[in-house]
């Protein structure tokens, strides 16, 4: 029984999509859409999501064409909720337009937030997730009475393949913002995603298993790294995000269970990173298992006052309990470029690639470094990288470096023994 209705917002949304040629969706037709408020949804505290699934089911099992799940505006208090594919419109997803704000219902009866994820998309292809709306975590900083250790993920796209998450906000997520998963094919972009720099694990966008990722155009600040890219993550790009405060751009952590898939073929490149821990990274456990990351590059970078601007850190070990503290990584890294990265480092030592001594860093490159620190010199610390792979133990060229990095440049083996 659902009420049919055209939206005029909708119908732009169509128009839009159809000049930027994007996904499969809006061929032109207009668009069926399933409101949840016409499925007994409303702004309040309590749970939306039997309102929110049933609208879902409609809009999933259409055969009309374009049909368009659509968050009106208002604030919709929701469990967990998952919604899932596949979806009866020739295998294609509806297009969900969020323009209200989601929030964690407050609890009591029946609502309930699972430790995992809070709004799920799964089984689905050709999905598009877009809208002027606000996915509220409603976690550290947004009310002081939540003392919830859960790390909820906001909103986790599982299994999704050909799809695009478009132009919402995030806030005080509880966990990670955004959870992409098992996927093929994602480009998430024109995300604006904020957390307090003092929220623990609220990692703005995390890809993890899934391949032929984008993340494109975002402003990310939280309190953990703006964009991780964990194990199983082939052929990532990452190009125009504003990243602080937070721990900067990642790559892992790795290692930290037996048998991960490896990591392969991810650009970082464009981004400007500003007020945090890191800049760029990559991460792997002390003691982890056997994995590789390699192919890695970082390009075009500007580092506005950050504390660690290059790193490769093989003994991640964030709050100091790691049973194999003294073991080392069995992470393989190779192939790892950083190219143009430039702007300011708020401590002396701009460049860490503190690599595995049982698995050396091989072909690792740093051209066009120009860093400064203050109204010192900057410092570099390597061990256990190669330049190629079979060169002598330790060497690192960093070709044309800036005067900031002479230094390291003139002494192309500057070691330290790394006080930890
Ligand atoms: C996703 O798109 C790719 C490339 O266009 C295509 O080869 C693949 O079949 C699509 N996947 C699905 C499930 O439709
Ligand atoms: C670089 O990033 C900005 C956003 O910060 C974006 O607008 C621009 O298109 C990107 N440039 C390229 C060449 O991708
Ligand atoms: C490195 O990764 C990029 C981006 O995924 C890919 O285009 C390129 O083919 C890869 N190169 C090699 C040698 O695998
Ligand atoms: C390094 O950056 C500084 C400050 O932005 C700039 O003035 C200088 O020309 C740059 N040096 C090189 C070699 O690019």
């Amino acid at each position: 029984m659902a009420i049919i209705f055209i939206n005029p917002r909708v119908l732009y949304f169509v128009v839009v999509v159809l000049l930027c040629g994007g996904h499969a969706h809006g061929k032109g037709r207009a668009a069926t859409v399933y409101g949840v408020t016409e499925y007994g949804a409303a702004p309040s505290n309590r749970d939306n999501k039997d309102a929110f699934l049933a609208a879902w089911r409609a809009a999933c099992d259409s055969t009309a064409g374009n049909p368009t799940l659509h968050f009106p505006k208002g604030t919709f208090a929701v469990g967990a909720v998952a919604f899932e594919g596949p979806c009866r419109n020739g295998g294609g997803a509806p297009v969900v337009v969020i323009d209200g704000v989601l929030r964690p219902c407050a609890g009591g009866r029946g609502c309930r937030l699972s430790d995992d994820a809070w709004i799920t998309f799964s089984g689905l292809n050709n999905l598009l997730v877009t809208g002027d709306g606000t996915l509220d975590g409603h976690g550290a900083g947004s009310d002081d009475r939540i003392k919830s250790k859960s790390k909820t993920t906001t909103l986790v796209l599982d299994g999704v393949t050909n799809s695009t998450l478009r132009g919402l906000a995030f806030v005080n997520s509880r966990g990670f913002h955004v959870n992409i998963r098992r996927c093929s094919r994602v480009v998430a972009e024109g995300l604006g995603i904020h957390a307090l720099e003092r929220s623990r694990n609220t990692d703005g966008v995390h890809v993890g298993l899934s391949s032929h990722i984008r993340v494109l155009d975002s402003v990310i600040g939280t309190g953990d790294d703006c964009v991780s890219v964990g194990p199983g993550s082939v052929d990532v790009l990452v190009n125009g995000v504003i990243c602080g405060p937070g721990h900067g751009l990642s790559v892992g952590s790795l290692g930290k269970e037996e048998g991960e898939q490896d990591v392969q073929g991810l650009i970082i490149k464009n981004c400007t990173v500003k007020g945090t821990t890191n800049g760029v990274r990559i991460k792997t456990w002390p003691g982890s298992p056997p994995s590789r990351a390699s192919n890695i590059t970082f390009q075009d970078i500007t580092m506005d006052d950050v504390a660690n601007p290059i790193i490769i850190d093989q003994r991640y070990c964030p709050h100091d309990h790691c049973a194999d503290a003294n073991k080392p990584s069995q992470v393989q890294i190779s192939d790892v470029t950083f190219e143009r990265i430039e702007g300011t480092s708020s401590s002396r030592v701009a460049v860490q690639l503190l690599c595995s001594e049982e698995r050396a860093c091989t072909g690792v490159r740093l051209d066009g470094i120009n860093l400064s620190c203050g109204d010192q010199p900057c410092r570099s610390v390597f061990s256990n990288v190669r330049e190629t792979p079979g060169s002598g133990s330790g060497s690192v060229v960093a070709p044309a470096p800036s005067p900031a990095l002479a230094p390291a440049a003139r002494a192309p083996v500057e070691e330290f023994a790394v006080a930890r």
